[in-house]
C-alpha cells in the first residue's frame, strides 16, 4: 500500500466478504468486518476518499431450502435477514458507505456482462457431468446435501467429500450407503449440461497478478502452489430449482452464487454511484483505473477471489483488485467455534451482554496482517480491556478532569510545561499510522499503551492531588492536568478509528471537533472543557458468564427448531426393586447450573430445563431435560440455581423431544417437591460420591 503522508488524497474502494443471507452474524464474521472497519475509519480520518462497501449474499441452494423450511419466500428471506444483518452491523459501529445485496438489479445486469465478456471471448466451455440427485426433492445435490459411511474408516453419517473422522477426501458416489440429507432417500446418479469458466485460459496473468504484491506471502506462495498444480475449469452453472439469476439463453439454468457474489461488490458500489455525484463506477473498475480496490476476506475463500475473481475481471476488461487481504479464523478459548460447546456467539448476544466496542478493541489488540486464527480468550479479554481501556486510558482523564472541571472553571493552562513528552506524542502518531497502513493493529495498540502507561506514570510523578494542598502551586495543577488532558486527546485521536463511539464522547467531553489524524500536531491551550463523564465502564464476569449461557441455549432452541417433532413413547415408570452396589456405582450423579427452564406447550406437569454440566464434558456439556416439576416451581425461579442429575442415563424420546438425563427432586407431589441443591460453592461437573 502506498505511503500515508501522500498529499492527494487516495481514491479506495474497500469490501468485506459478503455474508449469507440464511443466517445471523457471529463473532467469527465480527473478526472481519471490524478489521475492515479500522482500516477505512483510518483512512478517512487520514483524508483519504476510501468509501466501504458491502451486501447480503442472497443466492444460491441452502438459501433456497432455508424459505421453504420457514415456509416464505427467498425473497422474504432475505429481506428479513438483511435487516437482521444491518442492525448487527450497525450496533458494532460498522460503517458501510453502502449496503446492498446481491439479489439486486444491478448485480443482474454486471454478472450477465461479464459472463458474455467470458462467452464472446471463448473462455466458456459446455459439456455433460454426472451427479447425485434427489429423486423426492427433484434436486441435484451438493456434496454437503449427502451423507454415509466413509468409504475408508468405515464412519458412519460423514460428509460427501470428506470424512471428518479420518480425514479422507473422496467423492459423493463412494460413500457406503449415502442418504441425502433432504429427504433420507438414496440419490440417484443423473446427467446434466453444465458450464464451465475457462480458468486455465489465464494462468499466465494470474501468475504475475499474484506475485505483483497484492497477496500477503502466505497467500502467494499457496497460489503459487495451485497454479503449479494446474488450473481446472469452473463449474458456473446450477440447474433449476435454483434461487439465483437464470443465465442469459440458458433455460433452467442459474449461475452458480459464487459467479455472482463477488460481482455483488461492484453491483453494491454501482449502487451508490448512482446515489451520490461524486463517485463515479467507471473511474473505479475499468481496466486503467488508478484508484485502489482492496478485499478483506477470510482465509478459506482465497480461491475464490485470487483466482477466479480476478481472472473473471480481466476477461471482461475491468480492473484487477490492488490487494486482497486475508485474516485467519477466530477460536473461543483456543477452540475452534462450536454449537456444541457453546463457544457459537452470535453479535446480537455479544451485545445483549456487553459493549461493542470492547470486542472491537481486543480484537485489534490481537489482530496481525497475517493468517493465522485469532483466539478470544475470555478471561483475557476482560482483563487486557478493564486494565487498558479502563485502567490506562479513560483512567489519564479521570485523573486530570476534576482538577481542571473544579477549579479553573474547565479551562485548561495557556502554555504547555512539558512539550517534549507532549511532542513524543505527536512524532509517535507516524508510526501507529504506519501500522494501521499495513494492518498490523496490534503493533500499533501496543505503542498506544505504552503512550498511555507513559501518561499516567507523568500524573504519578507529578502528584497534582498533592500539589495542590501547597499553598501557591495551582497553576502547577493546571499545567500538570492540561498536559495529562492533551495526552489523553492524541491517545483518542490513535484509538479512534478501533474506538469510535468512546472516541466521540471524548472529544464531547473536550469539547472539540471530530478529530482528524493530522490534528495530532496542535494542542488544547487556554481551552474549556465539557464536565467529565465516565467513558467506559468495566467489564465484569457476570456478562461474560450470561452472554455464554445465552449462547448454549441458543443452540439448544434452534436445534429444537431445526427437527421434526420425535414420535411419542410413553416413559417407564422406575422399579421399585433393590439394587446392587454395582448398579448404583454406575449412576453417575452430577451438580448442574440450570440456565434454562421454560414451560412446555401442551404438558401440564413438565418444565424444559437447559443444564450445564461444566467444561469436562466437553461436546455434552449442555443437556436438555424435561423435568415433572412444574406444579411446585415456576421456570423463573430455577434460572441460575444449581442442581443434582443423573449424567449418563441414556436419552430418551419423549412427546415434546429428547431428555438426556434426569434432574433428581424429592416429595409427594404438588406444590411438595424439592429439587436437590447442593451447598454454595459446588461447581457445575463436580461427581457426588
Ligand atoms: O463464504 C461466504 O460467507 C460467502 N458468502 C462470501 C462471499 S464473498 C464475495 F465473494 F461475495
Ligand atoms: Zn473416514
Amino acid at each position: 500500500m502506498s505511503d500515508t503522508t501522500a498529499k492527494t488524497p487516495r481514491k479506495i474502494l474497500v469490501t468485506s466478504a459478503l455474508p449469507y443471507a440464511n443466517g445471523p452474524i457471529h463473532l467469527g464474521h465480527m473478526l472481519e468486518y471490524i478489521q475492515t472497519d479500522i482500516w477505512v475509519r483510518f483512512q478517512k480520518q487520514k483524508g483519504e476518499i476510501c468509501t466501504y462497501v458491502c451486501a447480503d449474499d442472497a443466492h444460491g441452494t441452502a438459501i433456497m431450502l432455508k424459505a421453504e423450511q420457514q415456509n416464505i419466500t427467498p425473497e422474504e428471506l432475505i429481506e428479513k435477514v438483511k435487516q437482521d444483518h444491518l442492525e448487527d452491523f450497525e450496533s458494532f459501529s460498522i460503517d458501510f458507505d453502502n449496503y446492498y445485496s446481491t439479489h439486486s438489479k444491478e448485480n443482474k445486469q454486471l454478472s450477465e456482462l461479464i459472463y458474455k465478456s467470458c462467452l464472446d471471448r471463448g473462455h466458456i466451455a459446455e459439456r455433460e457431468i454426472t451427479q447425485a440427485y434427489d429423486p423426492e426433492k427433484e434436486l441435484f445435490l451438493a456434496d454437503r446435501f449427502i451423507k454415509g459411511s466413509c468409504p475408508r474408516c468405515k464412519t458412519a453419517d460423514q460428509y460427501g467429500d470428506n470424512c471428518e473422522s479420518c480425514g479422507a477426501t473422496y467423492d459423493a458416489t463412494e460413500l457406503i450407503d449415502p442418504k441425502s440429507t433432504l429427504s433420507g432417500t438414496t440419490p440417484v446418479e443423473k446427467k446434466s449440461t453444465h458450464h464451465f469458466f475457462k480458468l486455465p485460459d489465464f494462468e499466465e496473468m494470474l501468475r504475475q497478478w499474484t506475485r505483483s504484491g497484492s497477496l500477503q506471502e502466505s497467500v502467494a506462495n499457496k497460489l503459487a502452489e495451485w497454479l503449479d498444480a494446474g488450473l481446472k475449469e469452473w463449474d458456473i452453472s446450477r440447474d433449476a430449482p435454483y434461487f439465483g439469476f437464470e443465465i442469459p439463453g440458458l433455460k433452467g439454468k442459474y449461475f452458480y452464487v459464487w459467479l455472482d457474489a463477488p460481482i455483488g461488490y461492484m453491483a453494491s458500489f454501482k449502487n451508490l454511484c448512482d446515489q451520490r455525484e461524486d463517485l463515479d463506477f467507471s473511474e473505479y473498475w475499468d481496466k486503467d483505473s488508478t484508484t485502489e480496490l482492496y478485499h478483506f476476506i477470510g482465509k478459506d475463500i482465497i480461491n475464490f477471489h485470487a483466482l477466479f475473481w480476478p481472472a473473471m475481471l480481466s476477461c471482461a476488461d475491468f480492473r484487477v483488485p490492488t490487494g486482497v487481504k486475508a485474516h485467519g479464523f477466530v477460536t473461543v478459548n483456543g477452540k475452534k467455534m462450536s454449537k456444541s460447546r457453546g463457544t457459537f456467539i452470535k453479535a446480537r448476544t455479544y451485545l445483549n451482554h456487553m459493549n461493542p466496542e470492547y470486542l472491537r478493541y481486543y480484537f485489534a489488540a490481537k489482530l496481525s496482517s497475517g493468517t493465522e486464527d485469532l483466539d478470544l480468550n475470555l478471561d483475557d479479554f476482560m482483563s487486557r480491556v478493564n486494565s487498558d481501556l479502563v485502567g490506562k486510558v479513560v483512567n489519564i482523564a479521570s485523573r486530570c478532569a476534576g482538577f481542571i472541571n473544579k477549579l479553573f472553571n474547565s479551562q485548561t493552562s495557556s502554555e504547555c510545561s512539558e512539550p517534549e513528552l507532549v511532542n513524543e506524542f505527536i512524532k509517535a502518531g507516524d508510526s501507529i499510522a504506519q501500522h494501521y497502513e499495513n494492518l498490523d493493529y496490534s503493533k500499533a495498540i501496543r505503542e498506544i499503551m505504552a503512550l498511555a502507561d507513559q501518561a499516567n506514570q507523568y500524573i504519578n510523578e507529578q502528584k497534582p492531588w498533592a500539589l495542590i494542598k501547597e499553598t501557591g502551586r495551582e497553576t502547577d495543577v493546571q499545567e500538570v492536568c492540561s498536559v495529562g488532558l492533551n495526552l489523553f486527546r492524541l491517545l483518542m485521536i490513535y484509538l479512534k478509528p478501533v474506538l469510535p463511539v468512546t472516541a466521540s464522547h471524548a472529544e464531547q467531553f473536550l469539547n472539540i471537533s471530530p478529530a482528524l489524524w493530522e490534528d495530532r500536531s496542535y494542542i488544547l491551550l487556554g481551552h474549556r472543557i465539557n464536565t467529565f463523564q465516565p467513558l467506559i465502564s468495566r467489564i465484569e464476569k457476570q456478562h461474560i458468564e450470561t452472554m455464554m449461557d445465552e449462547s448454549a441455549a441458543d443452540v439448544i432452541k434452534e436445534s429444537q427448531m431445526a427437527k421434526p417433532a420425535i414420535s411419542t413413547s410413553t416413559p417407564v415408570d422406575p422399579l421399585a426393586q433393590e439394587i446392587q452396589f454395582e448398579d448404583f456405582a454406575k449412576v453417575d450423579l452430577r451438580i448442574v447450573k440450570i440456565i434454562k427452564a421454560v414451560d412446555v406447550e401442551g404438558a401440564d406437569k413438565l418444565l424444559q430445563l437447559t443444564l450445564d454440566l461444566g467444561d469436562t464434558f466437553g461436546d455434552k456439556r449442555l443437556r436438555q431435560v424435561f423435568a415433572g416439576i412444574k406444579s411446585a416451581y415456576q421456570p423463573e425461579q430455577l434460572e441460575g440455581r444449581h442442581t443434582v442429575m443423573v449424567a449418563n442415563l441414556a436419552p430418551r424420546k419423549m412427546r415434546f423431544g429428547v431428555s438426556d438425563g434426569m434432574v433428581l427432586a424429592a416429595g409427594p407431589g404438588n406444590q411438595d417437591i424439592w429439587l436437590l441443591e447442593p451447598d454454595e460453592g459446588a461447581l457445575p461437573g463436580m461427581r457426588i460420591k
